[in-house]
């Protein structure tokens, strides 16, 4: 399984990095927009960071023209840049002239499985169901991520499945159960993914009795 950081500010992907946990980033234009930097040099800080791990941004056309052109665009920043298209009709004609210029996508957006299937139909390299706003209105996430999985299984659909919009560690665990390819997690989820109480308390309990051993 595969972690990518959800997050376009570079001291949490730099902490993650370093922990040695994440194949990649995911942004979106909230996300960016949280950093009040110019866009540009933010991507190019973030990309030295990750040294050629996928990172993903979103283009805001709603036309395929206009999505296109931008994916062009974002594309030549570097190889690992995956282009995030939304999930509409539009999106759809884009991925596929996306796919025939090797432009990787992340077909974002996604709220339903017959959505990610058209994705994967389209030729999208990852489909993104977000689960967090599926929860939100009272609707399980977790249940599309499955639906999906059972159908690119299969048909044998190349299209990696990005688990989005996770709020917290049990959304990872389930991800891991159904066997997505891919889970980006804000940087609170993964240092909570590394907590337990009985951890601290076992190394408390272990320095404390380390002082109790005789030392010359
Ligand atoms: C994924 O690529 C999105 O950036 C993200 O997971 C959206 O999460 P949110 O619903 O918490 O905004």
């Amino acid at each position: 399984m595969k972690f990518f950081i959800d997050t376009a500010n570079p001291g949490e992907i730099r902490k993650a990095y370093e922990m040695g946990v994440i194949d990649g980033v995911t942004t979106n234009p909230t996300l960016i927009s949280k950093e009040n930097r110019d866009f540009i040099p933010l991507i190019e800080e973030i990309c030295e960071i990750i040294q050629g791990l996928p990172i993903s941004l979103e283009v805001l056309s709603l036309k395929t023209e206009g999505m296109i052109e931008e994916a062009r665009n974002l594309a030549e920043m570097g190889d690992n840049i995956v282009v995030k298209i939304p999930m509409t009709i539009e999106g759809l004609k884009a991925i596929k002239v996306l796919v025939a210029e090797r432009i990787k996508t992340n077909t974002t957006l996604v709220f339903s499985p017959t959505q990610a299937l058209l994705a994967a139909k389209a030729g999208a390299t990852y489909v993104s169901p977000f689960i967090g706003r599926l929860d939100d209105i009272s609707q399980t996430g977790m249940d599309l991520v499955a639906q999906i999985v059972t159908i690119f299984k299969n048909y044998g659909f190349g299209s990696k499945v990005i688990v989005a919009s996770i709020r917290h560690p049990i959304h990872v665990l389930e991800a891991a159960l159904i066997g997505a390819d891919v889970a980006t997690i804000p940087y609170k989820v993964i240092e909570q993914l590394a907590q337990h109480p009985l951890t601290d308390i076992g190394i408390e309990r272990f320095l404390a009795d380390w002082k109790k051993v005789p030392k010359k």
